[in-house]
């Protein structure tokens, strides 16, 4: 019997709190071989409240051992969204100095920014008794994030973004010693109306890796409030401009989206990354249907981890999106088998916990579909369609009927002009993420699905006879091989 009430897997390769709720990922920081993430979290329960820093590290962003909660909330006033940064400690300690900027959240409606740091390397945390340090007095003043930026005269200058949540504005502040901070400007209002701005970022990239052409990428989160909110709900979007320490100024009109599924969140990047890399991490829900997500005891998770980068794509520069390190790794080390098309669909299991790469030429296949079904009653199907060059993820079927009444649906996103050149679709399903990477990286659509327990029946199907190549990885299984029943399905 095929279940409705939607078993939902624990992922394995994406990070989940062992129990109770978590949003936003807070205080990403790369310190002295670890990947510290802080997360909004409820000790004491699978909804949103009692909002604190849950806290995990991890050596290679694939492997996450959670720890003690880092902040917590007190009696009038919780632990919002926040940032951290690393910095050498002094005296004699080889421990870096970790700063942590959080919004203090009051009972009394009340949000400003508040500082806590760190000395054992990011376990234990200190509030500071100068609380809050930048205040406005206002009521959705939120999500600090601090980046390290250098002023006109080439001095290091601290830069904090925050956002007043409902004015749909980015205010600026900078500081030169994390302590003192002075409002510098304010981006926005702009694009849509009837939505809260929340958890920004900003980012220098430099356009098709050319030192000389660096940009700065703002990252914002929407959110629809009011009477008539729209069902959609929840999105993230980019701005590509440049930044003078102070003001930020926009190369385009509008916010673009930056990921075009109904689950990517609050992504924000790492301070200190190796190599001074943008490497993000998103919440994978929506505000719009988050409390009722039936997973348990643990409810929210992390994306994969991105690295960010700027492409020149149709004349447009586009924020282009790659998985981290083990991705590549794990299809590297498999083996593609190249499938011929439309005669029977191509029919294959794989353990739900799977990394599957396509490439295909539309020209010679027409439009492609591909399916996944698990044991419950539902069903979620890609597909690329030739003529408008649009790819398309619907989720579909009573058990994702049953999530909410507005989680069922269908994402799109046109793709860039490819050329001759074929396509190349990434997907990573982990239990209920199913993360897809069109054109390498420069088109994303990352949703929950509710497949059930067990093992993901996939059907692969296209219009025409031209082939396609496969490679599936199972990350779980050490060597990333071809799974076997992949290999008996093809022959
Ligand atoms: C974004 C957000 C932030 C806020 C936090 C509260 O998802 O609403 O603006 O700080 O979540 O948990």
């Amino acid at each position: 019997m095929r279940d409705t009430n939607g078993h939902v897997p624990r992922p394995r390769f994406h990070f989940t709190p062992e129990r109770n709720w978590m949003n936003d990922p807070n205080g990403l920081v790369y310190d002295r071989g670890l990947w510290h993430l802080y997360f909004q979290y409820n000790p004491e329960g699978t909804d949103w409240g009692n909002m604190s820093w849950g806290h995990a590290t991890s050596p290679d962003l694939r492997h996450w051992t959670e720890h003690e909660v880092a902040l917590r909330y007190r009696d009038g006033e919780q632990v919002f969204s926040g940032s951290v940064v690393a910095t050498p400690a002094d005296g004699e300690t080889d421990a870096s100095l970790l700063t942590a900027f959080y919004t203090s959240a009051y009972d009394d409606d009340h949000q400003a920014q508040s500082l806590a740091t760190s000395r054992d390397g990011g376990y234990t945390w200190h509030s500071d008794p100068q609380n809050p340090v930048v205040d406005r007095g206002t009521s959705a003043f939120r999500d600090p994030k601090v980046i390290r930026v250098t002023d006109a005269d080439g001095a290091p200058l601290w830069v904090m973004l925050t956002v007043e949540a409902d004015d749909r504005q980015v205010l600026f502040f900078s500081s030169p010693d994390l302590r003192l901070w002075k409002h510098v400007s304010t981006f926005g209002p702009l694009g849509e109306t009837g939505v809260v701005w929340e958890c920004p970022d900003l980012v220098p990239l430099a356009v098709d890796g050319d030192p000389d052409d660096v940009r700065w990428v703002l990252l914002l989160s929407t959110n629809p409030v009011g009477d008539d909110p729209d069902p959609d709900g929840s999105s993230m979007h980019y701005v590509v401009g440049s930044f003078d320490g102070a003001v930020f100024r926009s190369d385009a009109a509008g916010l673009t989206r930056l990921d075009h599924g109904r689950d990517f969140y609050a992504g924000v990047t790492f301070d200190s990354a190796p190599g001074g890399e943008a490497v993000m991490l998103a919440w994978m829900s929506n505000w719009r249907y988050a409390a009722a997500f039936p997973s348990s005891p643990w409810r929210g998770a992390m994306s994969l981890p991105r690295r960010l980068s700027l492409r020149s794509v149709d004349g447009e520069v586009r924020l282009v999106q790659h998985p981290m390190g083990f991705v590549g790794e794990m299809l590297a080390g498999a083996v593609p088998s190249t499938v011929f098309g439309a005669t029977s669909p191509a029919e294959f299991t794989l353990s739900g916990h799977s990394l599957v790469e396509l490439a295909w030429d539309p020209a010679g296949t027409g439009t492609l579909r591909v399916q996944f079904r698990g044991y419950a009653d539902a069903l979620v199907e890609l597909r690329h369609d030739p003529s408008s060059n649009v790819l398309s993820v619907t989720r579909r079927g009573a058990a994702m009927e049953a999530v909410h009444p507005d989680f069922p649906a269908t994402s799109t996103v046109e793709l860039p002009d490819n050329g001759d050149r074929p396509l190349r679709l990434l997907m990573s399903l982990d239990g209920p993420l199913l993360e897809v990477f069109a054109c390498d990286g420069e088109a994303t659509i990352s949703n929950l699905v509710v497949l059930g327990a067990g093992p993901v029946a996939t059907t692969l199907a296209t219009e025409l006879h031209g082939p396609f190549s496969l490679t599936v990885a199972e990350p779980h299984d050490a060597e990333g091989r071809a799974s076997p029943a992949l290999s008996a399905a093809l022959g």
